[in-house]
């Protein structure tokens, strides 16, 4: 009995259709016709057959490629306890699979003992859900500025996952070079040449395989670099007794250790004349700031503002020199001339791309003492500084003292 069964799965198709002629006195199989059935894992599956007229003859389960027989009639036959059958009303056999597993996935048939067999095959896909396992996925990663970088995403599931790279934070991710910046990367690994403090932060791994949940993994992304020190004004003119605020900007990761040194080299602590302040910017930007409440004859020279690093140490520097004391001028004469000293001005900054900030503050500057061989001076050193400040240009030095 259970050798009839099981032996004649393969050659049954031209007796379907004798098997489905309702005006034959044999069983035939109703509708809906057996399903293909897709169920997450770890889901019961329940395939119906429906069989017509059944009469004397048994209704079977077998899976087709074990050839391997499940249930007959009412009875379990399988020792596989996941599996059971049910008898609902005249016509309709259901096969239980209970607590699937992705082994279970494959054809599964409804057969009757027919002379010879009929049958009708169905299809189980257990489909499991995106994970992403911790090795060899990345975890998060310190770089130095220029090395290169992969970022790896191991995911399992069924059918497999798509892995999609994206920023945590939003915006673009590029690869090699600055033309290739795409808003997401798929595959398992994202691999970046030459990277850039640009490229900091952290970013997702994203596996979907269409059955929910989809899972992700945060990564985060540090790099290191040595500090980079830039001014926006290398000369500055002061007259004794004029409070101002000198200004370095700097980027650096680690975050650095700055300080500001006065002419004589000594480290600048804060006291009645001199406040020092640190300004954070984005991560790893920041302005550090030198405020002199009033200017003595020891402060014109050379002030450096210094960052340093575990990576190294840069400094940049401004050269205090002295200007008279503006004086009253008589109203006639004054206006005419501010007017040409602003043109000249702007004229300047613009060339250097600075902001139009102007140098010295306060009206009352006689423009006999403006040094336009100095503004010019420092226009062209920043020039100089934008152009070297490129992304790969790690270490900017900068040239102190450019007139005496
Ligand atoms: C079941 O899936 C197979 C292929 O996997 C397909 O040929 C067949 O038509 C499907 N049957 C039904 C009822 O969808
Ligand atoms: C990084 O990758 C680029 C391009 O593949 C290669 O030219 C360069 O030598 C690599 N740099 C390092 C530090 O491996
Ligand atoms: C300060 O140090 C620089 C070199 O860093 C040196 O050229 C200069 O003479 C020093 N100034 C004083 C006053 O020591």
């Amino acid at each position: 009995m259970l050798h009839a069964l099981a032996i004649p799965v393969f050659c049954i198709a031209t007796w379907v259709t004798a098997l489905n002629d309702p005006s034959s006195d044999l069983p035939r199989f109703g509708k809906p016709s057996l399903n293909n059935l897709t169920v997450s894992v770890g889901r019961e599956a329940i395939f119906t057959c429906i069989v017509e007229a059944l009469g004397p003859y048994k209704v079977a389960w077998l899976r087709v490629d074990t050839q391997t027989i499940l249930t007959i009639s009412n009875h379990v036959i399988t020792k596989n306890h996941r599996i059971a059958v049910t008898h609902i009303g005249h016509r309709t056999w259901a096969l239980h699979i209970k607590d699937t597993r992705q082994t279970d996935s494959g054809w599964y048939m409804c057969q009757v003992n027919t002379d010879p067999m009929s049958s009708i095959v169905g299809f189980l896909e257990v489909v499991v859900p995106p994970d992403i396992l911790d090795y060899p996925t990345s975890t998060d990663m310190v770089v130095r500025e220029g090395s290169n970088v992969t970022l790896r995403c191991a995911a399992t599931g069924t059918p497999e996952p798509t892995v999609t790279w994206r920023r945590e934070t939003g915006g673009t991710i590029s690869l090699s070079n600055w033309h290739e910046a795409a808003s997401s990367v798929e595959g398992p690994e994202l691999e970046i040449t030459r990277i850039t403090r640009l490229h900091m932060g952290p970013y997702l791994c994203i596996a979907s395989n269409g059955v929910p949940p989809t899972v992700s993994k945060r990564i985060l992304l540090t790099v290191h670099f040595q500090p980079m020190v830039w001014i926006e004004n290398q000369l500055v003119g002061a007259y004794e007794g004029q409070s101002l605020t000198l200004e370095c900007h700097s980027e650096a990761h680690p975050s650095p250790i700055t300080y500001w040194t006065r002419p004589t080299n000594e480290t600048i602590a804060n006291d009645e004349n001199y406040k020092v302040e640190t300004i954070p910017k984005k991560s790893y930007e920041m302005t550090m700031k030198l405020v002199i409440k009033s200017v003595r004859v020891q402060d014109f020279g050379s002030f450096r503002c210094v960052a340093t690093n575990s990576l190294g140490e840069t400094d940049g520097r401004i050269k205090l020199y002295k200007i008279d004391k503006p004086t009253t001028r008589r109203p006639g004469t004054r206006r005419e001339s501010k007017k040409t000293w602003k043109i000249d001005h702007s004229h300047e900054k613009k060339a250097a791309g600075m902001k139009d900030e102007p140098m010295l503050k306060g009206d009352d500057i006689d423009d006999e003492q403006i040094d336009f061989q100095s503004a010019t001076a420092s226009s062209a050193f920043h020039r100089h500084l934008l152009t070297n400040f490129g992304i790969t240009a790690i270490t900017v030095i900068l040239v102190g003292g450019l007139s005496t």
